[in-house]
């Protein structure tokens, strides 16, 4: 069956400006049919999940536990709403996907980093998407952006915190460079933007197989 959906992942720490980038895609992509989800959430149960996880009174939360909730919330995603939408030949544009887990949970928690890639593909049926865009950006750039937010749990881990994950985000476009794709996302978000499109027309232009 000839199906011509993508799946594409956007990735960094917080504050890295991946919801602005997402405009601008959704935009840019209007000729086609886009599916835009953002993880931990996306259907009932996982959005229940995101509340827990987000909470800032929830301070008893271990990191083995943490992990498994976001995948908890995606396993739930992939069935009732990714693969779904892959079937229906959509762009499927999610703002955070595996590597945030491997990148918060792994590197930045210290939990062990293989077992968390297993788990990655046990809750997602070893979907990966086609595309990883990594918006690469300093954590104390990204903690500027989010100064007028209101901080989550993650949030509020701190620079030290922020400076691992982004380490470990790096480390994972090194090990798969045909897939994630390093975005510099201090430049101004028309250029990021014009270059998320430099690694997402291609696979627009190639054919259905
Ligand atoms: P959110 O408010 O959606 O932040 P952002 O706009 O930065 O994506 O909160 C998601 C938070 O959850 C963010 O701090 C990253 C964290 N996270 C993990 O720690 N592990 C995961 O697997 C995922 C999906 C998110």
């Amino acid at each position: 069956m000839k199906n011509n959906s993508l799946f594409i992942s956007l990735e960094g720490i917080d504050g890295c400006g991946k919801s602005s980038l997402i405009e601008k895609l959704i935009t840019r992509l209007a000729q086609h049919s886009v599916l835009c989800i953002r993880e931990p959430g996306g259907t009932v149960i996982s959005e229940k999940i995101r509340d827990m996880l987000l909470d800032i009174k929830n301070k008893g939360i271990i990191p083995r536990t943490e992990a498994l909730l976001y995948m908890a919330a995606r396993s739930q995603l992939v069935e009732e709403i990714i693969n779904p939408g892959l079937a229906a030949g959509k762009i499927v544009l999610a703002d955070r996907y595996i590597d945030s887990t491997v990148a918060y949970q792994g590197y930045g928690r210290g939990l062990e980093i293989n077992l968390l890639k297993t788990l990655n593909q046990f809750c997602t049926g070893g979907l990966k998407p086609h595309l990883t865009l990594l918006l690469d950006i300093t954590p104390e750039e990204g903690e500027r952006r989010r100064r007028t937010d209101i901080p989550d749990r993650l949030e509020k881990e701190g620079i030290t915190f922020q400076e691992k994950v982004r380490e470990g985000y790096l480390q994972l476009a090194r090990e798969e460079p045909d897939r994630i794709k390093i975005i510099d996302a201090a430049k101004e978000i028309e250029a990021v933007a014009d270059e998320a499109m430099h690694y997402i027309q291609p696979l627009l232009d190639k054919d259905p197989s």
